[in-house]
């Protein structure tokens, strides 16, 4: 199976995208919803949840797990590739969401000022100006910070007028650092729900890109290229998922991430020896 792992229910919306693109994998999707939100949390704390989360989905028989949370592979990620990964052998990977991203953005504007908007986490860990500038050094990255947002969209309160107004003021702070900017990035898995009220505010002359679909072509090419890694997963069109929390409200909520139905079980981070039966 593909390991799929977000904080909590933002990664149903790669996930999505994934299932779109390439619907003959098996999926087995892991939120961690007990500890979510992750954007406020250190670097070593994130660290340490991302890391128990990859090792059980390892354990469950993933060989290859995506980070489908920017704070997380913006927190974690190099660390388990580079710390965690060569001493576990049997030739496990773990891929994450920016890179994919920031290889593909410049190609998007025209005026060359690119506008994240993101969790504090990410927006602190400086990856995607750091990122961009690797492959568009003449693009200029301004980033926001939008600490309210994945709360509302975790509790449900992201059609409410509370989500108006911390919508507004993020993506104005936003434009305020340069009226230029043509293109913004939604570099949090969970903010694809407030596309439409960000397109609002931004204006129909700046484009609101998500990263579903980018993370499904990236995901492609890279299966294509490692066909190694592509014989050893299962073609059968399965899904499965598991949450930290309770199951019965991740399935309600997670349909409207996912756009279909989950049915969802509860998996124990601390007992890998629990594994699942597909
Ligand atoms: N959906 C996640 C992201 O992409 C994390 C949100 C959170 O837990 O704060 O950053």
């Amino acid at each position: 199976m593909i390991g799929v792992f977000d904080s909590g229910y933002g990664g149903l919306t790669v996930l999505r995208s994934l299932t779109e693109r390439l619907p003959q994998y098996d999926y087995l999707y892991l939120g961690d919803n007990a500890r979510a939100p992750y954007g406020p949390r250190s670097f070593e704390t994130v660290y340490q949840y991302t890391l128990q989360s990859v090792q059980w989905l390892f354990s469950q028989g993933c060989p290859l797990v995506l980070l489908a949370c920017n704070t997380a592979s913006a927190k974690a990620l190099r660390t388990i590739q580079q710390r965690d990964l060569p001493g576990m052998g049997q030739d496990l990977r773990v891929l994450g969401v920016i890179r994919p991203t920031t290889e593909i953005i410049g190609q998007y504007t025209t005026s060359g000022k690119i506008g994240i908007l993101a969790t504090r986490g990410t927006v602190v860990s400086d990856s995607y100006p750091m990122e961009i500038a690797r492959f568009y050094p003449d693009v200029q990255v301004f980033q926001q910070a939008c600490p309210m947002w994945v709360p509302l969209i975790e509790n449900n309160q992201h059609h409410s007028p509370g989500a108006d107004y911390f919508v507004r003021q993020c993506v104005e702070q936003l434009l305020e650092q340069s009226p230029d900017i043509d293109t913004i990035l939604l570099g949090c898995t969970h903010y694809p729900l407030l596309q439409e009220k960000i397109q609002e505010v931004a204006g129909p002359n700046v484009r609101i890109l998500s990263q579903g679909a980018i993370v499904a072509e990236s995901l492609e090419n890279y299966l294509f290229r490692h066909p190694e890694m592509e014989k050893r997963l299962d073609k059968n069109g399965k899904r499965l998922f598991f949450t930290t929390d309770d199951p019965t409200d991740f399935d309600a909520h997670g349909s409207l991430f996912f756009g279909g139905e989950v049915k969802s079980h509860s998996a124990d981070l601390t007992d890998p020896s629990c594994v699942i039966q597909p």
